[in-house]
């Protein structure tokens, strides 16, 4: 049979790479990875699993035994992740989080290596999708798990000005305006919500996701319509209730689409050590979330 120009039949020597998540039927990254694939001609392939923060480990343990080339993590497991690598690149250790493994083949071992490729994506995305100038902006960032984490320190060190962490568990919030006011001094850090205006509202919770979830932005203590901006890191459904929200306040707004794509793209750059062909991957995951 026929292949498609530079795709290849699954046989013995594909490589595999994976999504580890909950959920993650989601998921548009199998659609972005797998074009890029195709687009360089290589026998690679991209799969999704649901995995429970429980079979984290073990099933980091199964794609390493079975010699992938790479993995994805996605909510919850970003932070749970730090600890299961052998080593974690400059990225993990600033961000204190992995979105990205790469298998690295070491004499008679393999060993695994955590990155994260968020950090770089979140402001890329800011300033294509929403124009945003972030050194001297005022931000309120809603979550402080691994996405969270990562938007805050990469926020922080983008010389934002002020900064308002905002989280279901207040102590956790607490923890990162406590590393924020240690590595960056210049950024005024608080817990809560805050006064007057900001530039960006910023969505790293996973409140969304799910078509029945509230929105995580609390409007009695903060009206959109003291945002310029609003940005969810979700991007399926592609408005979420709260981007909804933002639209009707009359804020500029954007999904995590822009985020998904260049996070992805520094990720298959990792793994195939080949430039990741941005148009193809972009328009893959457009053709995904408008028919998924
Ligand atoms: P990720 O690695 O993608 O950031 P995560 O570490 O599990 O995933 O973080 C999920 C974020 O969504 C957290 O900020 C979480 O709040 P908690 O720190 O209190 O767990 C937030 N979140 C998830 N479900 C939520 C809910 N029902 N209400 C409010 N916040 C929620």
């Amino acid at each position: 049979m026929s292949q498609r120009p530079g795709s290849s039949a699954i046989d013995a020597s594909t490589r595999l790479c994976a999504l580890f998540g909950l959920p993650v039927v989601h998921s548009a990254s199998p659609a972005m990875h797998n074009a890029a694939f195709i687009a360089l001609g290589l026998n690679w392939r991209y799969l999704a699993f649901q995995v429970a923060p429980n079979d984290l480990c073990a099933a980091i343990e199964g794609a390493r035994a079975m010699n992938f080339a790479g993995v994805n993590l996605t909510v919850p497991h970003k932070l749970a992740a730090v600890d299961m690598m052998d080593e974690l690149d400059a990225s993990a250790k600033m961000f204190g989080a992995v979105n990205t493994i790469r298998f690295k083949c070491s004499i008679g071992s393999i060993r695994a290596v955590g990155f994260n490729t968020d950090a770089d994506a979140i402001a890329a995305s800011l300033s294509e999708d929403l124009k945003l100038k972030l050194p001297g902006a005022r931000v309120l960032l809603l979550g402080a798990g691994g996405a969270g984490r990562t938007a805050a320190l990469k926020l922080a060190s983008e010389n934002v000005a002020e900064l308002f962490l905002v989280n279901r568990t207040r102590s956790k919030a607490l923890g990162i305006a406590q590393e924020i006011k240690r590595q960056f001094h210049s950024v005024k850090i608080q817990v809560g919500y805050p006064v007057g205006r900001v530039d960006l509202v910023m969505n790293a919770t996973s409140l969304g996701l799910r078509p029945a979830d509230a929105s995580p932005l609390d409007e009695k203590k903060f009206s959109l319509r003291h945002a310029s901006a609003v940005y969810d890191m979700i991007y399926c459904p592609s408005q979420t209730r709260l981007l909804a929200r933002a639209i009707k306040a009359g804020c500029k707004t954007a999904n995590g689409l822009g985020m998904l794509l260049y996070q992805g793209a520094r990720a298959f750059e990792i793994w195939t050590g080949k430039s990741a062909p941005l148009n193809v991957m972009r328009k893959a995951l457009e053709h995904a979330v408008q028919s998924p």
